[in-house]
């Protein structure tokens, strides 16, 4: 099989996790890593054991060994370097959410289509096996037509005024802070696994702490402060708390709520989708579990194992029963399918991938957008963008 070079621009939290899941595949080599410096894209690159390490993005993008750029930076980065990968005619692995508007979001749609390169975002939950069971089982009819899908999406990472991440920042995060960063998530997967579309929001914003002590130097994802730096008192102007609720294209309604201000809620995304028939919930902190709901018989929890799992979705699970599978195998799982396609895979072209793409990516941003625009008016019923 031809090996396929993959380059990493940002390797703070997420991006090992890129590494981590490609590594996996067996036919990618990891290139190169871009930083924001040179000498943290050595550290990094010597940290990872990856080859070469570039202090610049443009300088991995002018690299011919990479076929793939993955890119992990903060939000205000997406669009930017994402449009620089496409122009270089590289395909793109963009960490959500796309980008920070709906806008900047279509744009990249367009281009990514323009340029015929392979174009995906990493809304990683759609990798969970049991994910993949719910969404067959509701498109096969199994709990009838979906009348109610809600849930939640919480941390409690941000919790203290001590507590700090450049999501909080709107030049760097965006217009919106939990609902881009953990709302974008929820609202993917909803959809993906419901086979509905949101179409209105109707959004009430909180934003629980006031004033945040940003530290002088930026922290990477939940990282927590050293205690000895020294610390400026902020206002914050986005949402770290937030309740939607929502209507979907068959008529459906739905309700969720987002936060990083919960305590003990670590990363608990929460999906249930109630049909005529039956119900089926999921959570991300207990993924091994769906839970099957009905009404004329017993309610049960499927556990998962590749061997109760349909045909088509066998393939999301890596391990045998009783082996737990968590977050990264998700992660790899959705790479697996990007991959798959990069590579040309002929199975790819039997069995649809479940991955999302920028079309996906720009629909989530559409919703964010519309869930701001009714919190701005005081809470009313707002259009999501086609
Ligand atoms: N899919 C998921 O579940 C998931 C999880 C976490 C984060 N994310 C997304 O991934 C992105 C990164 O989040 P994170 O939590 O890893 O953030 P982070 O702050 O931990 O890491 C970002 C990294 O990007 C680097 N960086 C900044 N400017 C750069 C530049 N010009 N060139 C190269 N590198 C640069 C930073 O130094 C840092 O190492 C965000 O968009 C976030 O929404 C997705």
């Amino acid at each position: 099989m031809k090996r396929i070079g993959m380059g990493l621009i940002g390797a703070g939290f997420v991006g090992p996790h890129h590494i981590d899941a490609v590594r996996r595949l067996g036919y990618v080599d990891v290139v190169a890593i871009a930083a924001s410096s040179e000498t943290s894209a050595r550290a990094k690159a010597d940290a990872l054991g990856v080859p070469k390490g570039y202090g610049t993005y443009e300088a991995l993008l002018e690299d011919d060994d990479v076929d793939v750029v993955h890119n992990a930076t903060p939000n205000y980065l997406h669009y930017k370097v994402n449009a620089a990968v496409i122009a270089r005619g590289k395909h793109i692995v963009s960490d959500k959410p796309l980008a920070t508007t709906s806008a900047e979001a279509k744009s990249l749609l367009d281009q990514a289509r323009a340029a015929g390169v392979v174009h995906a975002v990493t809304f990683n939950y759609r990798g969970n096996p049991l994910v993949q069971q719910a969404r067959h089982m509701i498109a096969r009819g199994d709990i009838g037509r979906p009348h109610f899908v809600h849930g939640f999406y919480l941390q409690d990472w941000l919790l203290k005024n001590t507590d700090y991440s450049w999501r909080l920042e709107p030049d760097k995060g965006g217009p919106s802070s939990a609902l881009g960063d953990v709302g974008s998530h929820w609202c993917d997967l909803a959809q993906h696994v419901s086979g509905l579309r949101i179409t209105e929001v109707l959004a009430d914003l909180t934003t629980v702490i006031p004033t945040r002590k940003k530290p002088a130097r930026a922290r990477e994802a939940f990282q927590t402060g050293s205690g000895q730096e020294r610390l400026e008192e902020v206002e914050m102007t986005l949402e770290d708390l937030a309740s939607v609720i929502v209507r979907f294209d068959n008529g459906a309604k739905g309700a969720f709520s987002v936060g990083q201000v919960c305590a003990g809620h670590k990363n608990d995304l929460q999906l249930e989708v109630c049909g005529a028939t039956g119900s089926l919930g999921w959570r991300q902190e207990r993924q091994n579990e769906l839970w099957i709901g009905r009404r004329d018989g017993a309610s049960h929890v499927l556990v998962k194992d590749p061997a109760l799992l349909d045909d088509d979705v066998r393939r999301y699970a890596q391990l045998p029963g009783g082996h737990q599978e968590g977050w990264a195998d998700a992660f790899c799982n959705v790479m697996r399918d990007i991959y798959d396609v990069i590579a040309g895979d002929a199975r790819s072209a039997a069995r649809p991938p479940a991955f999302a793409t920028f079309e996906d990516g720009y629909r989530a941003t559409c919703i964010v957008d519309a869930i701001l625009s009714s919190a701005a008016q005081g809470g009313v019923w707002t259009k999501v963008a086609d």
